[in-house]
This record gives structure tokens, sequence and C-alpha cells, in this order.
């Protein structure tokens, strides 16, 4: 495969990103990631606490994925005494899958976590997304929970 960088995103990767964003995340157009990563890639997110988005990029300069982790205060089964590095979200193009780049994004999110103070990693994954869950658990993580999200009207 020819060679492929893993770096921080920066603002001029905006428009192809929020394309990888909207590949990962159907439901929204582009359009509304593009606007949502803006403060992100700018250095200024919205969330006051620090927040990172991973890409890898082709050498031809295409980017073929990304990896957002975020600081989170608490992440279910995972010390209350620490924050945590929680991936929310981690997606290469098909193409580019299983030769290991997967791998190198959460390496880097797991060094920019240890460098926040972080001594572990959190994520979640839909329950029937089972090449995530296989992923996850090859590289580390191990099940913690499995729930079911509501909501009422009020
Ligand atoms: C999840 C995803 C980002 C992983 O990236 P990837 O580049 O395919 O993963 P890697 O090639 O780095 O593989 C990482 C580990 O998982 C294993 N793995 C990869 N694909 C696998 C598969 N289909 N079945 C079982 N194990 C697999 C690899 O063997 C490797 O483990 P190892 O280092 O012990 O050999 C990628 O598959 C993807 O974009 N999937 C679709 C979007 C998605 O579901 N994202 C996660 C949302 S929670």
């Amino acid at each position: 495969m020819p060679e492929i960088c893993i770096r921080p995103a920066r603002p001029s990767d905006r428009e192809p990103l929020a394309r990888l964003f909207h590949a990962l995340w159907p439901e929204n157009p582009a359009e509304h990631y593009a606007e949502e990563i803006t403060p992100t890639l700018a250095g200024t997110p919205v969330s006051s606490l620090p927040t990172i988005i991973l890409v890898a990029e082709s050498a031809d300069t295409t980017l073929v994925g990304f990896l957002e982790v975020a600081l989170r205060s608490h992440a279910d089964g995972c010390d209350v005494r620490h924050p945590v590095g929680y991936l929310e979200g981690w997606y290469l193009i098909a193409s580019h899958r299983g030769r290991g780049l997967g791998k190198q994004l959460l390496a880097a999110a797991e060094n920019w976590a240890r460098a926040q103070g972080c001594t572990e990693m959190a994520s979640d994954a839909w329950i029937d997304n089972d090449l995530s869950h296989r992923v996850h658990e090859r590289l580390g993580f191990e099940v913690v929970d499995r729930c079911v999200h509501y909501r009422k009207s009020l």
C-alpha cells in the first residue's frame, strides 16, 4: 500500500473530512459536519474539554480516514478519578480497511490522550456493528456494558 501519513486535521481538511464524517454518519449531510468540525479544526472546540481529529492521508493528499478523540470527564467502566480519551468517531474508506491504518490512528489518539493526562481510553459501538466490536477487542478494549437508550417527551 502507498505510504499513508497520520496527522492532526487542519482547517484546509474541512470539506473532504466532512465527507468522511457523512460516510460514517449518513443521517446528516456533509455540510452539517463541515459546520460542526470548524471550531475543532481551528483549535477552539465548542466543548470546554479538548478534542482532536486525526486523519490518514495518502501520498496524493486524499484523506482516507479519520479518528476523532475527545477528553471526557468520565466514561462507563472507567476510573472516575481521571478523565478518559473517548473515541467519538473512527472511519476508514472501505478500500483502506484491514491494513493497520485504524490501529495507527488509534495509537496516535492514545498518545494524544496520554499527553492530556489520561490513563484509559473508552469508546462505544452500535450493538450490530460486529466489525467494530472485533476491531475494538483486537486492539485491547474490553466490553464494560451494553445498554438501551430511552427518551420521553415532557
Ligand atoms: C473500525 C475501522 C476504523 C478499523 O480500521 P482498520 O484499518 O480496518 O483496522 P486495522 O486494519 O488497523 O485492524 C485493527 C485490528 O483489528 C483487526 N481487524 C481488522 N479488521 C477485522 C475484521 N474484519 N475482522 C476481525 N478483525 C479485524 C486487525 O487484525 C487488527 O488486529 P491485530 O493488530 O491484532 O492484527 C474500520 O474497519 C472502519 O472504518 N469500519 C467502518 C466504520 C466503523 O464501524 N467504525 C467504528 C465505529 S464504532
